[in-house]
């Protein structure tokens, strides 16, 4: 009976929100021609319907299911420009990185690097092309072409960004983890706990870029935390997010963004300074994320 309600509960709010994307999607679409001609009206146009489609699926989240996201770390500052790093568990990352730009006021300027095979996808993928988004097949020389354009739109036209990647370029997953110890085993380095070594690449030359702009202040770096009770790392799919009526503290759900902000102009200059720089990020974001777990599991009894 319960999983009857929440499919019906989750179609009811998640067919309009579909609906609304869809035609969203179609109306940014319908941007592209004009984005040479007059692009900063574009961009401001596709990020306020952007934002209409994000914000409503946030809400969805949180007060219609009743997921608290607890915030911590730095003070991000309001309206600020900025290249963002986080850790990628699951889907329910998206509404932890929307939390903390809904509160700094740039929830319709997030623009995440993509997959470029998405282009293709109709409407979506044209969407996805219209509001400035990196779509990048990660090999960086085949890249450069589409991170000239993106970067161009931050730098040249001052377009307010916050820049996003999941630096692991992938989920997290047991097998993925193994893979990465045994990378770093081999290439001594530091396997962050927890986590994926980061593919540092694409970090580096987007700090390379964006540093030359006034515009881009800082990097913000983004640990993101989930437990259900005593299972670290359990976070809802993306179906339960929009089905399950109480994802709340009592059931034990608990969702946690931590995010420290460094001024752009502090990091290292050259390329290997930058890696080693994200690297050590990794390490302490994995430090963070133990005692995460630690103090989630002394707690973790009182839960059903
Ligand atoms: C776009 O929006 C920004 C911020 O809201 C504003 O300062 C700018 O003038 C807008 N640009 C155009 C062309 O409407």
């Amino acid at each position: 009976m319960a999983t009857l309600n929440n499919i019906l509960r989750g179609s009811l709010l998640a067919l309009p929100w579909l609906a609304w994307l869809f035609l969203i999607d179609i109306l940014i679409s319908l941007l592209l021609p004009l984005l040479p001609i007059v692009p900063d009206i574009c961009y401001n146009v596709s990020s306020a319907c952007a934002e209409s489609v994000w914000y409503w699926i946030q809400i969805i989240f949180t007060r219609a299911n009743g997921a608290k996201i607890t915030v911590s770390g730095d003070i991000i500052p309001y309206g600020e420009s900025a290249i963002v790093v986080a850790n990628h568990v699951a889907w329910c990352d998206f509404y932890m990185i929307q939390e903390l730009a809904v509160r700094a006021g740039m929830l319709s300027r997030c623009r995440y690097f993509a997959k470029t095979q998405l282009r293709w996808v109709p409407f979506l993928g044209w969407g996805l092309w219209a509001l400035g988004m990196p779509l990048v097949s990660r090999r960086w020389d085949k890249d450069k072409k589409e991170l000239d354009r993106v970067f161009s739109g931050i730098v040249d036209r001052k377009w307010p960004t916050w820049l996003i990647s999941f630096s692991e370029a992938t989920r997290f997953t047991p097998a993925k983890y193994a893979a990465s110890m045994t990378w770093c085993a081999r290439n001594d380095r530091p396997q962050p706990q927890h986590l994926l070594y980061p593919r540092t690449k694409g970090f580096v030359t987007t700090v390379q870029h964006l540093r030359k702009t006034s515009n881009v202040k800082a990097v913000y770096d983004l640990a993101i935390a989930y437990t259900k009770g005593e299972q670290f790392r359990c976070p809802p799919s993306m179906w339960q997010t929009l089905s399950e009526p109480s994802l709340t503290e009592e059931k034990g759900y608990c969702f946690h963004v931590h995010a420290r902000r460094f001024p752009l102009n502090e990091l290292p200059m050259t390329d290997e300074g930058l890696a080693k720089w994200l690297e050590t990020c990794w390490v302490e974001k994995g430090e963070w994320l133990e005692e995460k777990r630690v103090e989630w599991l002394a707690h973790g009894k009182k839960y059903e």
